[in-house]
């Protein structure tokens, strides 16, 4: 039988059962040395200074900002596609947030313009390195340097990636990572704050040390999150339950996942359980998956070649940039594609679910009304597509997706006039 490819697929150490268990039956669920074991190995491997355990990548982010210490009021940039909550978090943490446009053939943030944005209060700098593919982090720096500007690098597609033969998050002042269930590693949630100086790191330290534990329960609903939506991915359980789903809403032009989208809102105060601390359970999974990570993304940045090579060259598509001294770890397999309603209903008539919006324009998000700028490198990546890579696939069915793309290509036909409602699509 003929199953359907999902969009997710999460990277699942397959000992994870036991782990769990053993956590419970030590009585280390909650509490336990494993937080400060991965907290070791993830500094070692990145070879980073200090690396400190956090409830979401994002409160990872918002304690480096607190530990900063920069002035109330100063200017941060982010870039004008990412995350609606990161440059949230930034507000949180009281700076004001700036954005600019990305570069459109990479969808990372645009070094020249970051130079025109900067002003004399402009103290921080985020670059993230979107879908998996590290900034360009020569200029980025050089310009930070001129500028005296805090680098903070967004972490939470890329960790594996290199630049110039250097893990990320280790370029800049600090980094955020994210343990979410479809991330590199994955640890059910969680996130990673990555220090450089001493001084700072001691601060984030004092900072997450001095929140509550999480209760069981939470932590446990998170593991069963994961575990759900692992049997929901699973080829036979997706074709019967999940495909069904997203088929009907590609003929009807809806996005049944938007549901599972967090909804964008203020998020001043900060919600309670961003202010608690990294399980020892989630850390045990993450030490453990530690070891499986490099063949995951061989895995995945091997799908993500054989698909380039496929569709490079077919008129009006660009795939994934990677350009020299960069290591793309393919997070996301993001291509710009002619005709692009008409290619997802075509995938998903053969049965390769495809995604079409992974992260925000967040200038065009009514959050941020104030900071609206035009970003068209933004929007250009907005109208791409996602097509799945995931480690989780074997050759075969990976063979399966590129057939089945490249022959939608060939149904929606050489690139015209988009049609009026797709080009207004986000
Ligand atoms: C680009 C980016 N940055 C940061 C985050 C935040 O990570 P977390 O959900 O662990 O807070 C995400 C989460 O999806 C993200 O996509």
């Amino acid at each position: 039988m003929l199953t359907a490819v999902s969009r997710y697929g999460a990277r699942v150490h397959p000992t994870t059962q036991q782990i769990v268990a053993a956590c419970r039956e030590r009585g280390e669920f909650i509490r336990g040395p494993q937080v400060a074991a991965f907290e070791q190995a993830f500094a070692a491997r990145l070879g980073a200074n200090h690396a400190i355990g956090a409830s979401y990548g994002r409160t990872a982010f918002y304690f480096i900002l607190e530990a900063l210490q920069l002035p109330r009021g100063s200017e941060i940039i982010l870039p004008a596609l990412t995350f609606w909550v990161v440059p949230e978090m930034a507000r949180a943490a009281g700076l004001r947030v700036r954005f600019v446009d990305v570069d459109p053939a990479t969808f990372c943030l645009d070094p020249a313009a970051l130079e025109r944005a900067i002003t004399e209060k402009t103290r921080a700098v985020v670059p993230t390195h979107l879908f998996g593919l590290p900034c360009d982090m020569d200029a980025i720096l050089d310009l930070a340097a001129r500028h005296h500007l805090a680098v903070i690098e967004d972490c939470a597609h890329a960790l594996g990636a290199t630049y110039r033969g250097r893990q990320v998050g280790t370029f800049g002042d600090g980094a955020l990572f994210s343990f979410q269930t479809l991330t590199p590693l994955n640890c059910y949630g969680g996130g990673m704050a990555v220090v450089r100086d001493a001084p700072v790191a001691a601060r984030v330290r004092a900072r997450i040390d001095s929140l509550p534990w999480p209760h069981e329960k939470r932590i446990a609903n998170r593991l069963l999150a994961g575990r759900l939506l692992r049997v929901f991915t699973r080829p036979r359980v997706f074709t019967f339950v999940g495909f069904p789903l997203y088929w009907i809403g590609s003929v009807l032009g809806a996005q049944p996942d938007a549901c599972l989208r967090e909804k964008v809102r203020p998020l001043r105060p900060l919600p309670d359980d961003y202010l608690e601390r990294f399980s020892n359970v989630q850390a045990a999974l993450g030490l453990a998956s530690l070891d499986l990570l490099d063949g995951w993304t061989a895995a995945t940045r091997s799908h993500a070649h054989a698909l380039s090579v496929a569709l490079g060259g077919i008129p009006g598509v660009q795939v994934p940039a990677e350009p020299a001294e960069r290591t793309h770890v393919y997070y996301q397999y993001c291509v710009e594609v002619p005709k692009r309603a008409q290619l997802v209903r075509s995938c998903m008539r053969r049965g390769v679910d495809v995604e079409m919006r992974h992260v925000d324009v967040c200038p065009q998000l009514d959050l941020f009304a104030a900071e609206r700028i035009p970003a068209p490198g933004a929007e250009r990546a907005a109208r791409a597509v996602q097509v799945p890579v995931h480690a989780s696939l074997t050759d075969r069915q990976m063979r399966r997706v590129t057939g089945v793309v490249r022959k939608a290509l060939e149904a929606a036909g050489p690139p015209g006039r988009p049609h009026v409602t797709e080009a207004a699509q986000p």
